[in-house]
């Protein structure tokens, strides 16, 4: 069902349901889990990482699983060093002897030799879970990859953290020297052949996220979101049912973006909170594309019984439930102060929901 609902075809009774971040601290199982094992080991032993993605399809039903991992791994493919600390915060450093900045960081990617062979290397983890979980998962429930959109990688390369200003990166970036051009094509590649690995163990759709890009003008949203993005789609493989694997693409401020990407061959726009899919569904179904989101995310921190839950809720469910190509997800992922319940009953209402 969610795969006909990104191929425009949604004829079922009832509406897809996934969510960003639907594994992780808001569950009890997961922070159980997190108690004995570091996020690191969570994502990179296959066995955990496929017991992790399971957990929101066993307790909640939903319709897709995403692998469980984090966008920021495949930087190790280009000699980086990607640490989550305590607190799960992020940072990336260099290490092979450059200085750990800015300029030290970009030089280490743009000399690491990021093959494929090495991506293998540091990656693998990723797809044998992505196996583990094919096996497990009901045949009718696709699994979801993923992957960083390249400039919000590069901000990880080029700030070492979350940044949404990112302003190091603007400038390097902005400065369009050889190195900025080449850095941009090597991360294309980065994430071309980890989302084609992904797709190859068994992965039915693929999101990017662009969690940062949305402080980009639109001259250089054009220039490293949009066109990287056709470049991109264009050169991943395609399903065993010989269609190209489809891609959804999000961003913050998709109410500005969205026109331009609606252009870029994804299959699925994933709306922040800017812009409600029932806006854009049949300008997007028109073009094949499939509209996704975009419940706020700060209205699972309240408790279930509260009457503007279940009114924005409805609200969003009445005007989108009606597009056969619409995904029901939230604006951005879960918070990890969410409560459970109240995902749960978000969950159940909306599995129980029938479309008009
Ligand atoms: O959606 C899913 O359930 C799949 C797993 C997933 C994670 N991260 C697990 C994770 C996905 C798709 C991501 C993507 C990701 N990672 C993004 C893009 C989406 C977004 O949220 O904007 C970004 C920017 C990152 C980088 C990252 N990883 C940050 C900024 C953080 C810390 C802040 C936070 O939200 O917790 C992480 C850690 C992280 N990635 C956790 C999880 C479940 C928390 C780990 C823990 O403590 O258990």
């Amino acid at each position: 069902m969610m795969l006909d609902a990104l191929r425009c075809s949604n004829r079922s009774s009832r509406i897809p349901i996934w969510m960003m971040r639907q594994a992780g601290r808001y569950q009890p199982s997961y922070a159980q889990l997190r108690q004995k094992y570091s996020f690191d080991e969570l994502c990179l032993i296959p066995e955990l990482a496929c017991q992790v993605t399971l957990l929101p399809i066993q307790e909640m039903d939903l319709d897709a699983a995403i692998i469980f991992s984090d966008i920021l791994f495949p930087l190790k493919a280009l000699d980086l060093d990607v640490r989550f600390s305590q607190s799960s915060m992020p940072s990336v450093h260099s290490k092979d002897g450059k200085a750990d900045t800015s300029e030290g960081r970009a030089q280490s990617a743009i000399r690491a030799t990021s093959d494929e062979e090495h991506l293998l290397q540091e990656c693998s983890p990723v797809y044998d879970a992505i196996r583990l979980v094919r096996k497990e998962l009901p045949s009718h429930k696709p699994l979801l990859g993923f992957a960083g959109a390249p400039w919000t990688l590069l901000t990880y390369i080029l700030e070492g953290k979350s940044s949404p200003h990112a302003m190091a990166s603007r400038v390097f970036m902005s400065s369009m020297t050889e190195e900025s051009k080449y850095l941009l094509r090597k991360v294309e590649d980065l994430i071309v052949h980890h989302l084609n690995r992904q797709i190859e163990a068994g992965a039915l759709a693929v999101q990017l996220f662009d969690s940062w890009s949305s402080e980009l003008d639109s001259e250089s949203f054009a220039r490293w979101a949009t066109e990287p993005l056709k470049r991109i789609v264009s050169r991943l493989k395609t399903l065993p049912s010989g269609e190209r694997c489809p891609v959804i693409y999000f961003t913050k401020g998709m109410a500005y973006r969205y026109s331009d990407l609606l252009e870029t061959g994804i299959k699925g726009l994933s709306c922040d909170v800017s812009l409600c899919p029932s806006k854009i569904a049949f300008e997007a179904y028109k073009k094949s594309v499939a509209v996704q989101g975009n419940l706020d995310p700060a209205l699972l921190c309240l408790p279930k019984e509260h009457p503007e839950l279940k009114r924005r809720l409805t609200d969003l469910l009445e005007r989108a439930s009606p597009f056969s190509n619409y995904i029901f997800n939230l604006g951005h992922g879960v918070p990890k102060e969410a409560d459970y319940n109240t995902v749960r009953f978000v969950a159940q209402t909306v599995r129980e929901w029938k479309r008009a």
